[in-house]
């Protein structure tokens, strides 16, 4: 078919289409993104008319309105604009850019159609008048998802001030319903539904790093969608930082998921031909949220950053000894560990200059002398003679008031006016963005993991960075810069030291996002390790990322977040589905508690290379008190599930228990984890004590009855090929 001026270009996978339509306006837009539409007929091609055909007189633009990937306010679009900003004269703030070039996979795209398997394409879009040329990378990804990045440049000699850049892609009207995530210190992600209406639903996030509060991802879906149904629409912004989405639906029938740059006022001044770079905007689709989210985890193991699923258990003695540092404790923790079968010990927050409590040391990366005479060797030798690799906690981007750096460097310290900010946990940030600082930074952490061989970073973040100015700059923004320098810090490190692997933590899980997992192997879900909150958190999270980076602990029966007392197995078994650890004083745990803590390593090490590549399957069965959360492995000969009461429920003897995502014609055995306890109350059904055989597709269909048993307590299963 003939499209003269125009592109038409169709990317497809097996699971998903996306198909732009580049007009003669020179706008690119997408027609479709969601399930794959096969080959591309030609009857897809939108010939769009130039003209309005009107039968009456109505007050709508005179061309159709596309506002576009880069949304264009000229062709007559009322939202958000996708382009911010202005000259200093006030011009330029409503620019006109004309797609010149398209390319893919790095070639230059004739007009026409083009039918193309996954990759990427590159738009090149100028405005001469405005003086801005947009640069913009569309990818379809092999697993799924799609990835947009738009690069701005000024390509004129005056400076244009730029307070924000977004792209964005329609979605149906027929996703009404939104779901994100908010939350607090120890209770991230906790999700919220809202109808879409007219208007805008906008998540801002200006704290320096994603938030306890964090988006995560922006869903929307036909209302009511669950984990396997409604067609539902992801998004997630990657910047590691400051960013902004949006689900947008504007009267005239015109709905849109978006989001991108979240810019302070005069952070973003762009001189001639300087550019700036938009985050990474991440797109899923799929039927329920479970296959939402297997697109971004097939990311997230694509990326040269990623981990695997041979994840070493860890121990953190960060709720053993806190800030109490004592070499013989220490020793005693990293001799049980090894017992246990633990591969990587880890010691937090306490070990640096000056830091007895949270009120100094910050930014003193130096071992103290007063509480280690010798240096870290000694408990270094003693963790490597066991077998163990080691691990050792920093908070790189922070500096105590209290401290040597601060009192040597005080015009080091983040601050968007002549006083400092408030501090925030005892503490204040420091400037990266100043080359001597970042250099400091590194230096000290480049000794320490040199000396003592370090295999692991635990990369703190415990504070919002909020007046991000640099004080050189009379307290100009420099908030994304100084993100982009963390980051700077974290690839040196790991290029200098190959195998050295980064946990990405920031009070919990303030800091998880896909800008991260470019550069970090490890998340912290949350600092609130109850089993009855992990069940949410985790759930909820890996709505973002696969299991196998996210840390998962067992921590001591009384809980320090919440004072609630948990059996073990039901901490044990909230903890098997990711990046297992233990945060538990083990000197206090009886003879008992240690075997079958023992026991549940051991579990795991035998199965986490399923657990941690397989797919992930979640539901909520009977009235909603009890959730199960599985990994079917990737040839499908394997799912493992967890059950979880998480409330008391109305109905004692609950519906049916269902096992989904195995092989609908294969024959599975499906019986009970049996390692510790069991879980208290529990009515067994008359299957439980064999197990019993059936169809992938009866036992996910119609399922087998629901062992019943008490609240915050968990089992666990195993549906095996025959
Ligand atoms: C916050 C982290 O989330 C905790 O795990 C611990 O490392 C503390 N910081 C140490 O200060």
């Amino acid at each position: 078919m003939e499209v003269p001026d125009s592109w038409v270009i169709h990317l497809h996978s097996d699971i998903t289409s996306l198909l732009i339509h580049v007009g003669p306006a020179g706008v690119p837009s997408v027609v479709h993104w969601g399930p794959d539409l096969g080959p591309m007929a030609a009857d897809l091609v939108v010939a769009v008319p130039k003209q309005v055909e009107r039968m009456y007189v109505g007050n709508v633009p005179d061309t159709p309105m596309d506002p576009g990937i880069l949304p264009a306010s000229w062709t007559g679009w009322p939202g958000q604009p996708g382009i911010s900003g202005h000259r200093g004269d006030g011009t330029a703030w409503s620019p006109r850019l004309q797609t010149t070039k398209v390319h893919y996979e790095g070639k230059v795209l004739a007009h026409g159609c083009h039918d193309l398997g996954p990759g990427g394409l590159h738009f090149d879009l100028i405005d001469d008048h405005a003086g801005l040329r947009a640069e913009i990378d569309v990818w379809l990804e092999l697993g799924g998802s799609i990835r947009m990045q738009t690069k701005l440049t000024n390509i004129k000699e005056s400076p244009y001030y730029l307070t924000g850049l977004t792209m964005a892609l329609p979605v149906p009207l027929s996703a009404d319903e939104i779901l994100d995530f908010t939350g607090r210190w120890g209770k991230e992600r906790v999700p919220q539904r809202r109808a879409v209406t007219a208007g805008t639903h906008m998540r801002e996030h200006r704290r320096g790093r994603p938030g306890f509060d964090a988006t995560t991802v922006l869903l929307c879906g036909a209302k009511g969608f669950t984990f396997r149904h409604g067609q539902v629409y992801g998004l997630h912004v990657a910047s590691g930082g400051n960013s902004r989405a949006f689900v947008e639906r504007v009267p005239g029938g015109m709905q849109f998921l978006g989001g991108g740059s979240l810019l302070q006022p005069g952070e973003v001044i762009l001189g001639a031909n300087q550019t700036h770079l938009s985050p990474m905007l991440h797109y899923t689709h799929g039927q329920g949220l479970d296959a939402a989210a297997h697109p971004f985890h097939r990311y997230v193991r694509g990326l040269e950053a990623a981990p695997g699923p041979q994840r070493p258990v860890a121990l953190n003695v960060w709720e053993a000894v806190g800030f109490d540092h004592s070499l013989d404790k220490l020793i005693a923790l990293a001799d049980l560990a090894a017992q246990l079968g633990v591969e990587r010990y880890i010691v937090d927050d306490g070990w640096f200059l000056g830091r007895r409590d949270d009120t100094a040391g910050l930014g003193d990366w130096i071992v103290d002398p007063t509480v280690w005479p010798e240096g870290l060797g000694p408990i270094v030798d003693h963790v490597r003679s066991l077998g163990m690799q080691f691990g050792l906690w920093f908070e790189p981007e922070m500096v105590s008031p209290n401290s040597e750096l601060a009192r040597a460097h005080p015009e080091w310290i983040l601050a968007a006016g002549q006083n400092w900010p408030i501090t925030w946990r005892n503490q204040q940030v420091l400037n990266l963005t100043i080359a001597q600082a970042k250099e400091l930074v590194w230096q000290r952490m480049d000794h320490l993991v040199r000396r003592y061989h370090i295999d692991y970073i635990k990369w703190d973040h415990n504070r919002d960075t909020i007046d991000a100015g640099a004080q050189a700059l009379g307290g100009r923004s420099v908030a994304g810069s100084q993100v982009a320098a963390a980051l700077e810090i974290m690839d040196r490190l790991r290029a200098d030291h190959p195998g050295l692997e980064i946990e990405s933590c920031s009070s919990g899980g303030a800091r998880i996002d896909l800008e991260m997992a470019c550069h970090a192997q490890r998340f912290w879900v949350s600092d609130c390790i109850d089993p009855l909150e992990r069940q949410s958190l985790q759930r909820w999270t890996m709505q973002l990322m696969p299991p196998e980076v996210l840390g998962t602990h067992i921590a001591s029966e009384r809980n320090q977040s919440t004072s609630r007392r948990h059996d073990l197995s039901f901490r044990a078994i909230t903890a098997l589905w990711g990046h297992m650890g233990i945060e538990w004083d083990l000197t206090e745990a009886t003879d008992q508690e240690l075997a079958e803590l023992a026991g549940w390593v051991a579990w795991y090490k035998n199965n986490r290379q399923q657990l941690l590549t397989g797919d992930m399957v979640r539901d909520v069965v009977g009235d909603g008190s009890m959730w199960l959360h599985g990994v079917v492995s990737s040839d499908a000969t394997v799912g493992f599930y967890c059950l979880a009461s998480v409330g008391f429920a109305v109905n004692e003897i609950q519906d049916r228990l269902r096992f989904p995502g195995l092989d609908p014609q294969a024959r599975y055995h499906v019986q009970a984890v049996n390692l510790g306890t069991g879980p208290a109350g529990l009515i067994a059904p008359p299957w439980l004590a064999e197990g019993a055989t059936s169809t992938g597709a009866f036992l996910a269909e119609v399922g087998l009855a629901v062992p019943y048993f008490h609240p915050e307590q968990a089992m666990l299963f195993e549906a095996r090929k025959q």
